[in-house]
């Protein structure tokens, strides 16, 4: 059907809640992306860090496939021989001892908010406040969403649930001033990733983390966005050697099937007993099975350490753009996580990638953010780099 019948039918019957592309997309493989008219479009967003191993991978397919035939759901109720192995296999890679399978990210912070809280009942007291960084993303649920320091996505929706304060990100001082006697958990993000790609600090950290030591306050890192190799290592905690007590983790280990996952220590998980949170289907066959795949793949093929590589090159590819488009005031991030923050609006830039077929976001009003597949092909990168190099020149010299 034509691609402009399609968007008025769309239009007509789902909610407007976000700000889509006029695009209807109708298959993708590797890092390719094709719409209703057969345009090809090469993602350099990855539906959103979700995509770490391309669209479509044959191995994902067929892991999805056996599992169909073989067992998809049992509730929270039974095990599943995928699920222990993805947990078995998630334990080992972030170095903490047990985990709780959910749906998204959001679900998996609430998670996280509802066992620190816990926690807190159970081994500090009572305490009960958690404390989040300002311009930090955790989700659209009502906890996540009262975690996420930035009033434009919470003033539609007071009053939010109490028990969050936030302090400025990078800033111990401010930490220090927010840290209360009530104060059971911090929660962060190592790269702020919907905040605009802001990489942490390593003092700031082994600084914050010192304080939570001496308090026994928990350390919670949000790997939403950067867990399972984006960033050059499968958690981001692991370039900085500051283990955390709990992880949230979520879209690369699905692929796009939904899944989110909270990883603890044994003496934090503790703290649920059973009855306690639960979810229906929390994750299912479907997600633990693509989940085990994805992390065969990412092993074999050291996708980490290509993001980590690949993301070397790519900043020092835009360090030398930078001397012919000066537009590029900054390039911020971790591996494959990566802004280039402009003098000019981004979105131009980003609408004009898309009409050449590119696709990348602008993740605040003036950068750009890049999120290509760990395993996107040097022909794919290239060509994409090519849209976006003369985007930005023609920019430039507007
Ligand atoms: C760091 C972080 N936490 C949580 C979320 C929410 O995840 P979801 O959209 O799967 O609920 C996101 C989504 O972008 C995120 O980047």
């Amino acid at each position: 059907m034509a691609m402009d019948k399609l968007l008025s039918r769309a239009e007509k019957v789902l909610i407007q809640n976000v700000g889509r592309f006029p695009v209807v997309f109708t298959r993708a493989t590797g890092s390719r992306v094709y719409d209703v008219n057969n345009k090809e479009y090469i993602d350099f967003l990855s539906g959103i860090a979700v995509q770490a191993v391309g669209h479509s991978h044959p191995r994902i397919t067929a892991a999805l496939q056996k599992q169909a035939e073989k067992i998809i759901h049992v509730s929270n109720y039974f095990y599943l021989e995928e699920q222990i192995e993805l947990a078995e296999k998630l334990t080992s890679l972030s170095g903490l001892d047990q985990v709780f399978f959910c749906n998204s990210g959001a679900e998996a912070n609430e998670a996280a908010i509802k066992l620190a809280r816990k926690y807190g009942q159970k081994y500090l007291g009572g305490k009960y406040e958690i404390i989040s960084a300002y311009n930090s993303f955790h989700g659209r649920t009502f906890g996540a969403l009262a975690a996420t320091g930035q009033p434009k996505y919470q003033a539609s929706f007071r009053p939010l649930p109490a028990g969050f304060r936030y302090a400025k990100f990078n800033d111990l001082k401010s930490w220090e001033t927010a840290i209360s006697e009530q104060t059971c958990a911090v929660l962060l993000e190592l790269v702020q990733g919907e905040g605009g790609v802001n990489p942490i600090s390593p003092d700031f950290l082994h600084g914050l983390a010192e304080i939570c030591r001496q308090k026994g306050i928990l350390l919670i890192f949000d790997e939403v966005q950067t867990g399972l190799g984006r960033t050059g290592k499968y958690f981001a905690w692991q370039h900085l050697g500051i283990k955390p007590d709990i992880i949230t983790c979520a879209k690369a280990l699905g692929e796009g099937v939904p899944i989110g996952a909270l990883l603890a220590s044994d003496k934090v998980a503790s703290a649920f007993q059973p009855g306690d949170h639960s979810t229906t289907i929390g994750g299912g066959g479907l997600a633990f099975a693509v989940g085990v795949e994805v992390l065969r793949i990412m092993e074999e093929e050291n996708l980490p350490e290509r993001a980590a590589k690949l993301g070397a090159e790519l900043i020092s590819s835009f360090q030398g753009w930078q001397k012919e488009i000066p537009i590029i005031k900054e390039i911020r991030g971790w591996g494959l996580l990566l802004a280039l923050e402009l003098s000019v609006p981004a979105m131009p830039i980003v609408d004009k990638c898309f009409s050449r077929g590119l696709l990348i976001n602008a993740v605040t009003p003036n950068a750009i953010r890049l999120l290509p597949a760990l395993n996107i092909s040097r022909k794919d990168l290239d060509e994409g780099l090519a849209i976006l190099h003369q985007t930005l020149s023609e920019a430039e010299n507007q």
